[in-house]
């Protein structure tokens, strides 16, 4: 069969449309929202920022490309496909590691992404309840701590968020997860605008966006630079596979560049526009911007706290977050799934349960590094800052920087070329990227941390 007439045995989107919904919804989530924000506090603000939009466009883009064409031209888990292609490559089988590597980046990703998607969850009862209405920062500061040192509710919500995302993979990622996004996507949009608007009444906005956009160089580290490759890997959901399984169900007549550029752009919007709402209430509070984790729960209440209607708000907003958790979840753990029914013969409910319920264990050592562990350090981080560390600055930009040395060296330029269907100019800067652009940067940025250059 010709490599553009296979189809999935999981199913395909419905259309060009469903793919762009579903693959924003993966790449919209936590990561936009609650980790931008305060890894560019811990990183001094807008040269971090720069770097970290430099490499959407260089490394984030260019690979995203990559990745859904690898998927829908094998359309298989990332496992086979990665194995498949090599082979009609004529190249080493070896490639499928590739596939395993990110299996295994998903698993650990998600053990820790349940447990803050659970912090949402619980903040949404909190603010529905009207907890935070005329609360001061302390107060508010005080309520996070009270909820991240109960490893008995962080283990409730935890549990209760892997047990939604688990039904949903159930059922298949198609059913329901299209009308959800296409109706709650553009809702959270609306509501980080109402933020914003708030936001630029605090008296600090220009702080907040000086503090975003006002490059000082002298505050970026080789770590730093690190951080903010690792984490425009993660924000568009790159390099463990879970993009290639999503493209891996698209429609062959639909163009993938314009596709990843829509993705890509709504992704940084959202994490931008999260930007501008958190910071300026950071500094008309005197809050610290480095807080860590917790930034978003010690500073987005205190604007639900203040707000005219500001409850009802607050808890449509922690709704929303913990949707647009959800909709990532169920991408991180897609390509084990589709492995398991694959290769071992399991059906698709239980391949969710065994793969959700090793995710679940494994995300009480997060929820452990909260309290009861959090003395114990290993390099000065926690488990979870180690776990988070490992996969979003190690993982994912190695997986990232195998997935373009495939794309751009193993793939002939007649399997790409067909795939891609671009315009000659527009295939050839692609090309050039994933070749030498995009692997040089993510070896350069990690010889830079190591402090072997620079
Ligand atoms: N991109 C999501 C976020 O920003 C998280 C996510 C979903 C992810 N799938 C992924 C991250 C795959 C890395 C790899 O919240």
């Amino acid at each position: 069969m010709a490599a553009n007439e296979r189809q999935s045995i999981h199913g395909q989107w419905s259309s060009r449309w469903a793919f762009v919904l579903a693959a924003t919804g993966s790449a919209v989530g936590l990561g936009n929202i609650w980790k931008f924000p305060y890894i560019t506090g811990e990183n001094g603000g807008g040269a971090f920022v720069l770097v970290y939009l430099v490499c959407i466009a260089v490394v984030g883009i260019p690979i995203m490309i990559a990745e859904v064409m690898i998927g829908r031209r094998g359309r298989q888990s990332p496992i086979n496909t990665m194995r498949l292609l090599a082979r009609e490559e004529g190249r080493h089988p070896a490639w499928q590691y590739l596939g395993w590597a990110g299996v295994l980046a998903g698993f650990l990703i998600l053990s820790y992404y349940s447990v803050i998607a659970g912090w949402a969850l619980a903040y949404v009862f909190r603010a529905g309840s009207g907890m935070f209405t005329g609360a001061s920062a302390d107060e508010i500061g005080g309520l996070f701590e009270e909820l991240v040192s109960s490893p008995e509710r962080l283990l409730a919500w935890h549990t209760i968020f892997m047990v939604m995302t688990m039904i949903v993979v159930s059922r298949g990622v198609r059913s329901g997860l299209e009308s959800a996004v296409r109706l709650l996507m553009p809702s959270l949009f609306v509501l980080l605008v109402v933020l914003v608007g708030y936001a630029m009444n605090t008296g600090a906005f220009l702080d907040g966006i000086r503090f975003l956009f006002e490059p000082d160089f002298s505050k970026l580290s080789g770590e730093s630079v690190l951080i903010a490759m690792g984490h425009a890997f993660f924000t568009l959901s790159l390099g463990m596979g879970a993009i290639m399984i999503y493209g891996s169900y698209m429609p062959q007549y639909a163009s993938i560049a314009k596709t990843s550029f829509m993705i890509a752009g709504a992704d940084t919007v959202v994490a931008l526009l999260a930007g501008m709402a958190i910071f300026p209430i950071v500094f008309a509070n005197g809050l610290e911007p480095g807080a860590g984790p917790g930034l978003i729960f010690q500073t987005l209440p205190l604007a639900f706290g203040h707000m005219p209607a500001g409850a009802l708000f607050g808890l449509l907003f922690f709704v929303l977050l913990t949707f647009a958790a959800w909709s990532s979840a169920i991408s991180l753990i897609e390509p084990a799934v589709t492995w398991l029914v694959e290769n071992r013969g399991f059906s698709r409910v239980s391949a969710c349960m065994w793969s959700g319920l090793a995710t679940w264990l494994l995300g009480l050592g997060t929820i452990f590094s909260f309290n009861v562990w959090s003395d114990w350090t290993l390099f000065g981080k926690t488990f979870f800052d180690l776990l988070d560390f490992l996969t979003a600055n190690i993982m994912l930009p190695l997986g990232g920087l195998f997935i373009a040395i495939f794309a751009g060296w193993i793939l002939s330029r007649k399997a790409s070329q067909e795939e891609l269907a671009m315009a000659r100019v527009w295939y050839d800067v692609w090309r050039f990227l994933v070749r030498y652009i995009t692997p040089v940067a993510v070896v350069v940025v990690f010889l830079n941390a190591i402090g072997v250059i620079g």
